[in-house]
């Protein structure tokens, strides 16, 4: 079978540490044909690191190279959709970053295109390939957990304002740590819960920090005044199985230390995932009136998450398999958001448009 063109749409951070090095990792399937990026420099940047022979700065040219097979779309979050829809229109298989789009309707319009093109669109939720969470999903759909009712989930920073990219600019990201770092963890603790369908969710945003330049930030210097997202938001999602879900997310708040997991609760066990920590999973169960902490010893090692995610687009497309993270879970954490932050604003509950 010939290798798959690939093409690179958003050449900045996430595609030259993880998209492009994951294509890269295997050279007998495919080829990185082209980049693009608004800036010709960081086009041209990105090029010169993984040798590709096309560079572009208008999307559109790169989607006329018939060569291309499929890209990455690595722009920030208000230019996913635009570029999707038209990478799928033009026949293109599409990995698109995370969050999949701004809110639910505009994922709705990239699922459209996507039905229309009958090519893959995969979301870069990468998390579901890391070691821990592969074991955790498996130990689950053995049914070692009983029915798992609810989660807390969290990806909390006591410092961590991203100071590069758009990452406090609410008009290009839609939202600031929810919609950026909330999307993970929600995401990999319903691929957990199998993915029940959202119906409602109740929530709050608060912005007490990221504007404040008195607060130590060290993941790079920003505008203050610039900051127009949330700093800390909180939110609870009922599910039409009667599960539910509490989600906290910040860049900063006054915590003991940087936490991203998630407690499921489970009537047979209980696990605790602290992935950032040395003892990434816990499970809490019961034999014989006796009660177990387990830690497992042999959880499997991920070189690279991110690789681990591009290599599965690439198989999937050249074996003809469906995404492997599809768009309608890319679509339902984007609905979730849209009813947390319409609650933040209304004090009520809101329904889920999934
Ligand atoms: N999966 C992850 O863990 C992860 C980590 C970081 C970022 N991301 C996501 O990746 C996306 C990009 O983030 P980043 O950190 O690489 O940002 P970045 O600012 O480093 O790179 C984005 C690039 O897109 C370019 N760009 C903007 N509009 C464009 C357009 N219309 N056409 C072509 N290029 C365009 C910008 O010039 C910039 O170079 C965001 O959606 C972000 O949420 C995901």
């Amino acid at each position: 079978m010939k290798k798959l063109g690939i093409g690179i749409i958003g050449s900045g951070g996430i595609a030259q540490s993880c998209h492009m090095p994951g294509y890269a990792s295997v050279p007998d399937e495919c080829e990185i044909l082209a980049v693009c990026d608004v800036d010709p420099t960081v086009a041209q940047t990105a090029a010169d690191a993984f040798g590709v022979p096309n560079v572009f700065t208008d999307y559109h040219d790169l989607l006329a190279m018939p060569e291309i097979d499929a890209v990455s779309i690595a722009t920030p979050n208000a230019f996913h959709k635009q570029p999707t829809i038209d990478a799928l229109l033009a026949g293109k298989h599409v990995l698109c970053e995370k969050p999949m789009a701004m809110n639910g309707a505009e994922c709705r319009e990239m699922i459209n295109a996507e039905k229309a093109s009958g090519k893959i669109l995969q979301i870069a939720l990468q998390w579901r390939f890391g070691g821990a969470v592969r074991f955790m999903k498996d130990f689950i759909d053995k049914g070692h957990m009983g029915e798992i009712y609810y989660a807390r989930s969290m990806a909390l920073r006591r410092r961590g304002v991203p100071g590069w990219g758009v990452f406090i600019d609410k008009s290009k990201q839609g939202g600031g740590p929810l919609i950026d770092i909330g999307v993970h963890i929600l995401d990999l603790t319903l691929h957990l819960m199998g993915n029940p369908k959202p119906v409602s969710a109740s929530g709050m945003t608060y912005q007490k920090m990221g504007k404040n330049p008195k607060y130590f930030n060290p993941w790079g210097e920003y505008d203050r005044e610039k900051f127009t997202v949330e700093d800390f938001a909180v939110g609870f999602i009922r599910f039409d199985n009667g599960a539910t879900i509490t989600l906290e997310s910040s860049f900063m708040s006054n915590i003991e230390r940087e936490f991203f997991g998630c407690h499921l609760f489970g009537t047979e066990a209980g696990a605790l995932l602290d992935l950032f920590s040395g003892k990434p999973v816990t499970i809490y169960n019961e034999v014989d009136q006796q009660l177990f902490d387990m830690v497992p010893q042999n959880i499997p090692t991920v070189k690279s998450m991110h690789t681990d995610e591009v290599v599965a687009f690439v198989r999937a497309i050249r074996s003809g398999a469906p995404s492997p993270v599809p768009s309608e879970h890319g679509m339902a954490l984007n609905s979730i958001f849209d009813a947390l932050y319409k609650s933040a604003e209304t004090g009520k509950e809101e329904p889920v448009e999934a």
